[in-house]
């Protein structure tokens, strides 16, 4: 009888354990898919949802061994118990009535790293579902850093503000959402990119947009007068400037509208983007400015408004202009002639003048998207742009060859982007002789 006993209590003993390490080990496997281990704080809805598991452990093994243990009125209990207890702690835990200020942060920080976790990790392929990934991690990355100066302020100073404010309704009507995306709208996420389609505009603006469109797609018929060399403003704003700059995007156009007038050191004022506009058709197309009251300089202008549409006046567009090449690689010329002949001249041509199938489709409207892809514009001489042009500074031409170049599918190293853009912008091009300073 005694032995009976002894044994019936070591074993309890022994089931007390094993609940009580796999809890523990539970509360711990909680934090796997934490990013970083500096956001494995302390969690106390972590701590509260490892017991309520351990509840529900107690309850399955019990019923599992049922006949292994003796004293139904014991085993009752247990059960009793457990069931009382894990429905106390998910009320607890879905009230969140233990958790203050300092718990609901330090309980946010493992939840925000493991979405950063995911969504970095996952094997996302859809752009789509990328793009709201890399926005999920932007969010939470600013949102943790917020946290732990939060964090770290109320453990100096103390709270602010002593009364507890009431709670947050917990129901979520369709006025509060639309409400909330307002809010998202007005702030922190308020530079979203979603250009409208050109031929989206308004009736009354569409034939404006559509030749701003046209002329920057193909200049060389649309704004023929205008231009002096054979380059097209495609050339380096690719896709009409309806992109997100970055890889293979060229040099975006969405929101210029909302960045102008700008202070530009060129001027040494500040310049509106009719001025912008034609900086790049006397410089980059070697060209004439557009005047004016033209009807071309309105249609670019229409464009760029239509397609900078909700972006706010004078927001921080990310995407906009050409990300400056970080590196501490010196450019060589000689170098970059090897990685010129190599890489760039199958497309761009041996001496820059740009790849055959440019030169001989150059008239020929249906096939120009074409042969864009496979032959390149002229790099260097009479039909390429003068030495006034941003791209024909070394480290803008390296930036975007870097992005951009082979176009399609850019994969050079930053050392050959150097290299080729030393090479490259060494070669004799047209002189920008207009010396009016406005220009
Ligand atoms: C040879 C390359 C090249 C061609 C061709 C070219 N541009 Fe540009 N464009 C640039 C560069 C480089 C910049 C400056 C990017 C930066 O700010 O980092 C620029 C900037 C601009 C901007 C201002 C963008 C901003 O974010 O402030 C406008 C507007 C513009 N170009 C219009 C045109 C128009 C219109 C044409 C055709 C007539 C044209 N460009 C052709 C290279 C080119
Ligand atoms: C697969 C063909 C291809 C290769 C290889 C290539 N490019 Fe290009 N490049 C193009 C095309 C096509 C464009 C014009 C894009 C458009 O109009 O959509 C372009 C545009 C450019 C431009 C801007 C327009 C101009 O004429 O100035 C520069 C600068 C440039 N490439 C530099 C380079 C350099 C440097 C290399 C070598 C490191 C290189 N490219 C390799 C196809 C190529």
């Amino acid at each position: 009888m005694d032995q009976q006993k002894q044994m019936m209590g070591m074993s309890w003993g022994r089931f007390a354990a094993m609940i009580a390490t796999s809890t523990f080990i539970m509360f711990f496997l909680m934090y796997q898919l934490v990013y970083s281990t500096d956001h494995a704080m302390f969690s106390l809805n972590r701590l509260i949802a490892s017991l309520v598991m351990g509840c529900v452990m107690t309850i399955l093994m019990l019923s599992f061994m049922w006949s292994m243990y003796k004293g139904v009125g014991t085993k009752m209990a247990v059960l009793v118990s457990a069931t009382l207890l894990g429905a106390l702690f998910l009320f607890v835990n879905r009230s969140q009535s233990l958790i203050g200020d300092v718990g609901f942060m330090k309980s946010m920080i493992p939840h925000h790293s493991i979405a950063i976790n995911n969504a970095r990790k996952a094997r996302i392929s859809d752009p789509r579902v990328r793009e709201l990934a890399d926005k999920i991690i932007a969010a939470q990355v600013r949102e943790i850093a917020e946290m732990k100066q939060l964090l770290d302020d109320i453990a100096r100073n103390g709270e602010r503000g002593e009364a507890s404010l009431p709670p947050r309704s917990t129901e979520i009507t369709p006025e509060m959402e639309r409400k909330m995306d307002q809010k998202m709208k007005k702030g922190e996420e308020k530079i979203v990119y979603d250009p409208p389609k050109p031929k989206d505009a308004p009736d009354q603006i569409r034939n404006s947009v559509m030749l701003g469109y046209n002329i920057l797609t193909n200049t060389q018929k649309y704004a023929a007068d205008y231009v002096g060399n054979d380059l097209n403003c495609h050339n380096c704003h690719f896709e009409g400037g309806i992109t997100k700059g970055g890889k293979d995007g060229g040099i975006s156009y969405v929101g210029v509208a909302a960045k102008y007038p700008k202070y530009r050191e060129r001027q040494d004022y500040a310049v509106d983007l009719m001025t912008r506009v034609n900086n790049c058709f006397m410089r980059s197309l070697k060209g004439k400015p557009l005047p004016g009251d033209s009807k071309e300089m309105t249609a670019l202008l229409t464009y760029y408004q239509w397609i900078s549409k909700g972006i706010p006046i004078y927001a921080d567009i990310p995407w906009l202009g050409l990300q400056k090449l970080e590196s501490d690689h010196k450019p060589a010329k000689e170098a970059g002639k090897k990685a010129y002949r190599e890489i760039c001249a199958k497309c761009h041509g041996e001496n820059g003048q740009g790849g055959e199938k440019y030169q001989q489709n150059e008239n020929s409207e249906k096939s120009k998207s074409e042969h864009h892809r496979m032959s390149g514009p002229p790099l260097w001489g009479n039909d390429s742009f003068t030495d006034g042009a941003g791209m024909s500074k070394l480290e803008v031409m390296a930036a975007f060859a870097y992005n951009n170049m082979p176009k399609g599918n850019p994969h050079l190293a930053k050392e050959q982007a150097l290299d080729a853009a030393a090479y490259v912008t060494n070669q004799p091009r047209p002189k920008f002789t207009k010396d009016s300073k406005a220009l």
